[in-house]
């Protein structure tokens, strides 16, 4: 792949966007390598965490393509749309969690990768918004959709409405990254989030993050039911012996991830 590096270390795969002369923008290519890489992620066992960043020091991702969007029909257009999100659902679908780490510009379709990752962590030199009004088009792969359920309706609509860029202090504080970390140690925090999760029950973490999605699109009553539903799947795994044998004998568990 030209644009896209997978890198696996310690049950972590580490996917990196790397077009630099272009701020790692998405075009046709980046978005089918991308899709690649989720693709391979998905059914590697072995991958516990994957977390998602841009090459070099300026940019997550500045965007989907400009030069690639301008010549675009109407149909043209509503199908990239629909690529872009069928991607980024995949990423919110994807069995294990993904963390974004965000080391500089994400905007338009790089907040909205973020957006799809479970969790983001910012360095203190990112940058992020929606700027698509500011090109004359809206949100196209998922912002207006994701961002709302992750800041609240308040923010989505300034950042949407306005396409104001937001500084990572601010992201944090509405709650659109989890945390802000020094730009030099940005990876460092990711990988040791990552480590953490890795660490966890494999099984609970998969089913974990599944209930999580429901909660988001489903009534109360069936995320509930869900829930209950994946509870006690846990209790058919080994993992789920292990845990509590091994807080009961007052020692660290060792999870072996089998369902
Ligand atoms: N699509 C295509 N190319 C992009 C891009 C995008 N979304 N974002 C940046 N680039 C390219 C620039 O065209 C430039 O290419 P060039 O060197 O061939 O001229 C290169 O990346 C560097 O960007 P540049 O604008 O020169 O850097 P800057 O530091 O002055 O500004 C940004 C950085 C991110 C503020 C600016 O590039 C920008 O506003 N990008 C577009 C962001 C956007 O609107 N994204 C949403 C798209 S829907």
């Amino acid at each position: 792949m030209d644009y896209v590096k997978v890198e696996r270390r310690d049950g972590v795969a580490v996917i990196t966007i790397d077009r630099q002369p272009a701020l790692n923008a998405l075009n046709w290519q980046v978005l089918d390598e991308l899709s690649d890489a989720l693709d391979a992620v998905a059914s590697d066992a072995e991958t516990r965490v994957v977390v998602i960043t841009g090459a070099g020091d300026r940019a997550f991702v500045a965007g989907a393509d400009i030069e690639a969007m301008q010549p675009m029909s109407v149909p043209e257009a509503r199908e990239w749309a629909v690529l872009g999100q069928r991607i980024f659902s995949k990423i919110e679908s994807l069995p294990q969690p993904v963390i974004a780490a965000i080391n500089g510009y994400a905007l338009g379709g790089g907040c909205e990768l973020a957006l799809a990752c479970d969790i983001r962590i910012a360095s203190d030199r990112a940058k992020l918004g929606q700027p698509e009004v500011t090109l004359g088009i809206t949100t196209g792969f998922g912002g207006s959709q994701r961002l709302p359920r992750v800041v609240g309706p308040g923010w989505a609509r300034q950042m949407i409405l306005s396409g104001d860029v937001l500084d990572a202090a601010t992201a944090e504080r509405i709650g659109l990254v989890n945390a802000v970390v020094p730009a030099a140690e940005l990876m460092a925090e990711a990988m040791k989030l990552a480590a953490k999760i890795a660490s966890r029950g494999a099984v609970a973490v998969r089913l974990a993050k599944r209930a999580l999605n429901v909660s988001m699109d489903a009534d109360l009553e069936t995320g509930l039911r869900f829930e209950a539903e994946v509870f006690g799947e846990c209790f058919g795994t080994p993992d789920q012996k292990e845990g509590m044998k091994a807080f009961l004998e007052k020692r660290k568990p060792v999870f072996t991830g089998k369902w």
